[in-house]
C-alpha cells in the first residue's frame, strides 16, 4: 500500500537534470499518509529528495507533531535506491524505530532507520 502511494507520488517529481524521478510515502503512528517527490534545481545542491519532501509536507499538516511509523521510496528506473544519508538523519529525527521500505539489489526490503543510521546525531 505504501509502495503504491509512493509510486503515485513519483508522477509529480521534478527531475529534469538527473532524469531520476523519486516518490516517497510515509505513514504516521496514528495512520495518516503523506507523500513527497524529489524537486531538482539548476543549482544542483538545492535539490530536495522525495523522502525529505514527504516529511516536510507532513510536518506542515500535523502542527509539527510528527511520529513516523514507516516510509517507502520508489524510483522511476526501478533500480536499487536506499535513502541518502541526509534523509536518514531527518527520518531518524521523527521516529527512532521508523521502518524504511526501498528497492534493494533484488527486491524491495524493509530496514529500520536504526539499522540504516546507527549512532544517529541527536542534540540532548
Ligand atoms: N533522490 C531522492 O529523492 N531520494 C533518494 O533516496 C535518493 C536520491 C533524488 C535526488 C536527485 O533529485 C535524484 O534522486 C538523483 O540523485
Amino acid at each position: 500500500m505504501l509502495l503504491g502511494t509512493a509510486t503515485q507520488a513519483l508522477e509529480h517529481a521534478y527531475a529534469p537534470y538527473s532524469d531520476f524521478p523519486v516518490g516517497a510515502a510515509l505513514i504516521t503512528e496514528d495512520g495518516r499518509l503523506f507523500t513527497g517527490c524529489n524537486v531538482e534545481n539548476a543549482s544542483y545542491g538545492l535539490t530536495i529528495c522525495a523522502e525529505r519532501a514527504a516529511i516536510f509536507n507532513a510536518i506542515n499538516q500535523v502542527q509539527g507533531k510528527l511520529k513516523l511509523r514507516a516510509i517507502a521510496v520508489v524510483n522511476g528506473r526501478d533500480v536499487p535506491c536506499s535513502p541518502c544519508g541526509a534523509c536518514r538523519q531527518v527520518i531518524a529525527e521523527f521516529g527512532e524505530h521508523t521502518v524504511c521500505v526501498f528497492r534493494g539489489e533484488n527486491e524491495y526490503i524493509d530496514m529500520s532507520i536504526a539499522e540504516l543510521l546507527p549512532e544517529t546525531f541527536r542534540l540532548s
